[in-house]
């Protein structure tokens, strides 16, 4: 029986095979944030000197890059990518997601929107008939606040603001408890609408295009 850490390994592991596939001297390769994330980038440590470099989404995954030897550019500086890999809190068949368990959805979902193809890896678990039991992160400017968490609640969900937490973009994170999502992409946008809210962290405008879901018999992939 493979512990959940084997199966973080085994789709992080898959993920690094479509890295060899376009791995060259000019290619930037996006990277998530989290622990299947960290995994990935341990592994993406022997492409250093053979990609051009990478663009973290996060300040933890880009100390984590660098601590490799790999390069971390400003997505500024970048045209294009042909993958951005990360983790997901919950996946659903149409390959939407809940991502921001880590708060780092808003670098997440900018890095990801740059790059040709979304390769999410996770382990099984994170498959979900409906998603919603896992609280949808939120990152909300600070004055907005209230004035988020009330319109949240009129959506008929639980706002709890997660404490002690602030972005790297320096704001707060509202996650919403009792959502039962059904029309992820419209409650992306509906979301995303809100006054003060810079990022929901939905992922269905769009979502990943390739899922690679670890389970006690290798990987099931999944494609849009
Ligand atoms: C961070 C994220 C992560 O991808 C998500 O939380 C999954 O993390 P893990 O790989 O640790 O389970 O969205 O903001």
């Amino acid at each position: 029986m493979l512990t959940q850490q084997q199966l973080k390994q085994q789709a992080a592991d898959a993920a690094l095979e479509f890295v060899e596939q376009v791995a060259a001297p000019d290619v930037v390769i996006g990277v998530g944030t989290g622990s299947t994330a960290d995994l990935f980038i341990d592994g993406l440590a022997r492409f250093a000197g053979r990609i051009r470099g990478t663009v973290a989404s996060s300040e933890r995954s880009a100390q984590r890059l660098a601590s490799h030897g790999l390069t971390v550019l400003d997505l500024n500086d970048v045209e294009s990518m042909p993958l951005y890999i990360d983790g997901a809190d919950e996946i659903d068949a149409n390959l939407h997601m809940i991502k921001g368990g880590g708060g780092a959805l808003t670098r997440e979902k900018i890095v990801a929107s740059v790059a040709e193809r979304f390769i999410c890896i996770a382990d099984e678990s994170k498959l979900v008939e409906r998603m919603g039991a896992f609280a949808l992160p939120i990152e909300v400017i600070p004055m907005a606040r209230e004035a988020v968490a009330r319109r949240l609640a009129a959506l008929g969900g639980q706002p709890r603001l997660r404490e002690g937490f602030i972005t790297d973009n320096g704001n707060i994170i509202l996650d919403i408890a009792g959502l039962s999502i059904t029309d992820a992409a419209g409650l992306e946008a509906r979301v995303n609408n809100m006054p003060g809210v810079v990022t929901c962290g939905l992922f269905a405008l769009p979502g990943a295009d390739v899922a690679l879901l670890a389970t006690q018999n290798g990987i099931r992939r999944l494609t849009r």
